[in-house]
């Protein structure tokens, strides 16, 4: 073992750094891994590699859930786990792992006695991690005996029988499944194996499609998270305007940012009382995402909270007071009338405001109402900052869905509001024209009203 001074740490950390730069470069090699090195192999595969700043923030996120701090707590965490990713790549992770474990105060002796097993079906892969390691083992005279390197399907792999609790992480492929699969996509195959392989005293951390938190396909995958008798926390990260992997597809340096992933960061891990915990769905510039991802996430305790089987991303906390006890409010379904004769149409997509329009077209949502006053205050409600942040609370970041609308709970203090206010939506609705918004597109110009700057300001009441 190399004899050190006390900065061992700091050339350890600055070594760790280089790895983990020439490791995300080697992505263009290793993820196009088909002799042709198709795009389409790659995809096949679901071979993107993590970003060396969200490999960086995925290990602070763990350590701050698991309260490892310092030093006592990460030579007992490293001692009684067995690492297992089970879709490695080229490593990248378990880089960003090994620079972490130091940085939170691993003594040096400690290091190599982890046991981790790396699998993945790409051998070059496999390969490019266990010189990686070698390396480094080496220059600090380690033997790392207990790091596997397994080349096979994870789907289809027994892990050894080590008396060590399982800590599987990783970042594993987004590949659409065949039709008439168990799931519609590959990473709930990798989840749901992971989630059971945990067994009573293991984890999971995984970086997962936004669909985990929300989708209707993925509601057993939820339940089983929920009922493991472990907590689960889920970060959140939209696409736009920056996101959290870089491009789509880096051969081809995707600028196609609503191409790129919006994704969920999930950890299910034991603790003595367990919770559901989750951030809001975060948006960063690209100028901020170095201060986003060296900062804690706030995350909200949504233990309780069942809206829709989702797990919440509640945008702020008035946003939870909201939907609370939603089951006791009427929804805004109520005031809809299938046969009603005043229409109002909303945009079935937003970003930063709910877009209303004059006309029924393709993408648009049509609701209609018995009576005009019912109509005002819809347009008080849906243009109203509760209404945003509950769409960002229980949307996909991009799409307003007819159920999503209908469900918005009428809670009695809003209710009140609206009454108070019905002249005041009728006149917002009669000036809508003073609040166009238009943009261009290959088939001509849409226009909508964003009605954000006369709208019910209602949020602090909650
Ligand atoms: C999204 S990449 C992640 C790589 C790395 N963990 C990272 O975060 O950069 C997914 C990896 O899964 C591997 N893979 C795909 N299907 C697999 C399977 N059934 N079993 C094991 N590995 C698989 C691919 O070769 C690829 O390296």
């Amino acid at each position: 073992m190399k004899i050190c001074n006390g900065d061992w740490r700091s050339e350890w950390v600055a070594g760790l750094e280089e790895v983990l730069r020439h490791s995300e470069k080697a992505e263009l090699t290793l993820s196009y891994s088909s002799p042709c090195q198709s795009e389409d192999a790659r995809k096949k595969v679901g071979a993107y590699y993590t970003p060396v700043d969200a490999a960086a923030f995925f290990w602070n996120e763990f350590m701050v859930l698991n309260g490892i701090s310092e030093e006592q707590d990460i030579k007992a965490f490293w001692q009684e786990h067995h690492f297992i990713e089970p879709a490695s790549g080229a490593g990248i992770l378990v880089y960003a792992l090994l620079k972490k474990v130091v940085e939170l105060g691993l003594p040096l002796d400690c290091l190599s006695s982890a046991e981790i097993t790396l699998i993945d079906i790409n051998p070059k892969a496999l390969d490019f991690a266990r010189d990686e390691i070698q390396k480094i083992s080496k220059k600090w005279g380690l033997s790392f005996s207990d790091i596997r390197y397994v080349c096979t399907d994870f789907l289809h792999y027994a892990p050894s029988g080590s008396s060590k609790k399982p800590l599987f992480f990783g970042n594993p492929p987004y590949v659409a499944n065949p039709k008439g699969s168990r799931w519609k996509n590959s990473f709930a195959d990798f989840l749901e194996r992971a989630l059971t392989e945990s067994g009573e005293h293991g984890s999971v951390h995984f970086i997962l499609p936004l669909s985990v938190a929300f989708s209707r396909d993925y509601v057993e995958l939820r339940s089983m998270m929920r009922n493991s008798g472990k907590s689960v926390a889920i970060s959140s990260f939209d696409n736009i305007p920056d996101c959290l992997f870089s491009s789509g597809k880096p051969k081809h340096k995707n600028t196609n940012k609503a191409n790129s992933q919006r994704c969920s960061i999930v950890t299910v891990f034991p603790e003595d009382n367990p919770r559901t915990l989750s951030t809001r769905m975060h948006r960063w510039r690209k100028k901020d995402r170095s201060r986003l991802l060296n900062s804690t996430p706030c995350y909200h305790d949504i233990t309780g909270y069942n809206f829709g089987g989702q797990f919440l991303r509640p945008e702020n906390a008035a946003i939870l007071n909201l939907l609370k006890d939603a089951h006791l409010y009427p929804p805004l379904k109520t005031i809809l009338a299938a046969d009603g004769i005043h229409s109002l149409y909303i945009s079935g997509v937003a970003r930063n405001f709910m877009g209303f329009r004059e006309h029924h077209s393709s993408g648009v949502l049509r609701l209609r109402f018995k009576t005009e006053v019912d109509l005002y205050k819809a347009v008080l409600i849906m243009s109203s900052d509760l209404f945003l942040d509950y769409w960002r609370t229980v949307g996909d970041g991009f799409h307003l869905t007819r159920t999503n609308l209908e469900n918005f709970p009428l809670h009695p203090l809003l209710v009140q509001e609206v009454d108070a206010n019905i002249s005041r939506g009728k006149s917002i609705w009669e000036e809508r024209t003073n609040y166009a918004k238009s943009k261009r597109h290959p088939a001509g110009m849409t226009i909508s009203y964003d009605l954000t700057k006369v709208a019910l300001k209602i949020s602090s009441k909650f």
